[in-house]
This record gives C-alpha cells, structure tokens and sequence, in this order.
C-alpha cells in the first residue's frame, strides 16, 4: 500500500514550485475563446463502443494532458485527430475546418501541420538519425538536399543531440531516451503548429523522463505549438500540462488545471490519482 497522502503531497509541491507561474503567463485560454482542436459528441466502435459521445477541446498554445486507465481510448482520440481514423458519429474539427468528410489531399494537407511523437518513437530502423529526421521534409515539402541537411542539425540541436556525433547512427544504437528525442526531432521537423504526443515518456528512466517533459516546455514556451499529451505517467504529465482531461467510459468525465484534479473530491478521480 502507497501513502496516498503523501504521494499527493509530493505532487502538490512539484506543482506548487515549477508550473504554477509558467501556466498563469502562458496557460490556458483565456484570451482566446475558439480552439484549435475540437471533437464534438463522438462515437466511435470498433468491436465494442470505445468513445461515447466524447466532446473535448484544445486551446491555441496550451498543453492538454489527457489521462486515462490503459484500454480507455486514448490512442484513439490521438487517431482521431491526425484523420487516421474517422468517428461514426460527431465532428471533429481543427484549424476551424471540419475534418470528417476532407478528402485523401486535403487530410495530407493539413496533417502537415501536426506533428505526431508515437508510442514507442516509432523510426525507421534502416534508416539513420539524419534520414528519420529528413523524411518528412523529403516527403511534404519541396526543400533541395542542402536545406533538408540544414534543417535536420536544426532540429537534432534543439532536442540536445549531437549532428556530428548521432547523424549517421540507426536508430539501434540509441538509448531509449535518445530514440525518443529523434523522434520529438522528426515530428518538429516541418514546424508543425500542433503537437500530439502519444505515451512519449513510456519505458524511460526518469533522467530520459525529465528530458522529455522539458522538450516538451521548451516547444510549448519557445515555439509557442499546441500539444495534445497523452499518458497515465501522472507525475510526467502534471510537468508539462495547462489543463486536463480525464477519460473513462468513452467520454471526459473531469477537465481542469492539475492543481483542480490534485484537489478534487470526485470519488473516481480521488481513485485515479492515488492508483496512479
Ligand atoms: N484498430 C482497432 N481495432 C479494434 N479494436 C481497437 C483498435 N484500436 C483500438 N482498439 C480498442 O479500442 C480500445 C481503446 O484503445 P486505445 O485508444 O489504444 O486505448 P489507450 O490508448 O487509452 O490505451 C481498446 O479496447 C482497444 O483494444
Ligand atoms: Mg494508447
């Protein structure tokens, strides 16, 4: 058995301390009433119904945490977004545009701007740091070799890789940690506006943890993008997120600041963040 109030005390401290003055200057809303992402009363099944009228919305510049147990539908909604997959009920809209009825173009169109970190990193194994990160730029854009080349040391150097010295490595002889910084790298290579992160701190020590949950803050704060972050690392999470949503059964069944879930008196959530 943990010492729940203990643990949630240690999670009021960190809260307390590092995020509290970050959210209040570059947090929530606010100013800015219209969100970038919306998904409006969706449904969607596949054997069983996994989201149940599930509405929720992601503000310009916020960092959504969206928690929930394993199995809940997380990945799904990740899914959902990027247009991989398409709800049998409801809207999904983004950049204003609803996104349910585009057509094959239009969705490559404007998945350019979202950047996808997936579970697992996700590279390319034959390939080597350097074409990782140049493949979307290969792929989405028109830039010549020279620029690609210049563009990839960019992105590498800001997720604290070496070009010199990691370039030319496969992605097998990497660290877990290092894997998922190529992989932050590759998704942030077209200067996406949006973010969706996908259990990115999952099998990480907690050094490779904290290095992640500050690349995170760095995008947030130096490049101003929208993040979507979901994991059931709590700890990870409430580092890096403006807001909160909580999923089960299908839907959101609490939304707020960390330090309101850290507070709440919800029976579920209560449940929740002392399983966590
Ligand atoms: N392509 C699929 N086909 C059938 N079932 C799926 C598929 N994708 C997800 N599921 C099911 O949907 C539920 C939610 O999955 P997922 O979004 O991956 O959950 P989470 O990311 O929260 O762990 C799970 O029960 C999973 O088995
Ligand atoms: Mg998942």
């Amino acid at each position: 058995m943990k010492d729940t109030g203990q643990y949630l005390e240690g999670i009021r401290t960190e809260l307390g301390h590092a995020q509290a003055a970050e959210r209040r200057n570059g947090g929530p809303p606010g100013a800015t009433p219209r969100p970038l992402i919306e998904l409006q009363h969706v449904y969607l099944a596949f054997d069983q119904p996994v989201l149940v009228d599930l509405s929720m919305a992601v503000y310009e510049g916020e960092t959504l945490l969206v928690l929930g147990e394993s199995g809940q539908g997380k990945s799904t909604i990740l899914k959902l977004i990027l247009r991989l997959l398409a709800p049998d009920a409801g809207t999904v809209s983004i950049f204003g545009h609803e996104i349910t009825h585009l057509s094959f173009e239009e969705v490559l169109e404007f998945r350019r701007k979202i950047g996808m970190v997936f579970q697992n990193a996700a590279l390319f194994d034959s390939l080597t740091v350097f074409d990782n990160v140049a493949y979307p730029l290969r792929e989405n854009t028109d830039l010549s070799e020279r620029e690609i080349a210049r563009v990839v040391r960019e992105k590498l150097e800001f997720v604290d890789l070496d070009p010199e010295r990691d370039m030319a490595k496969l992605p097998a002889e990497l660290s877990g940690g290092m894997r998922k910084r190529v992989g932050v790298a590759r998704a942030i290579a077209t200067d996406p506006e949006v973010i969706l992160y996908d259990e990115p701190t999952a099998g990480l020590d907690p050094l490779a943890v904290q290095t992640i949950t500050d690349l995170i803050k760095k995008l947030q704060r130096e490049k101003g993008v929208t993040s979507v972050l979901v994991t059931h690392d709590l700890r990870a999470g409430f580092r890096v997120a403006s807001r909160v949503n909580l999923l089960r059964e299908g839907h959101i069944v609490f939304r707020g600041t960390p330090e309101e879930m850290v507070a709440s008196n919800d029976p579920y959530v209560r449940a929740f963040l002392n399983a966590s």
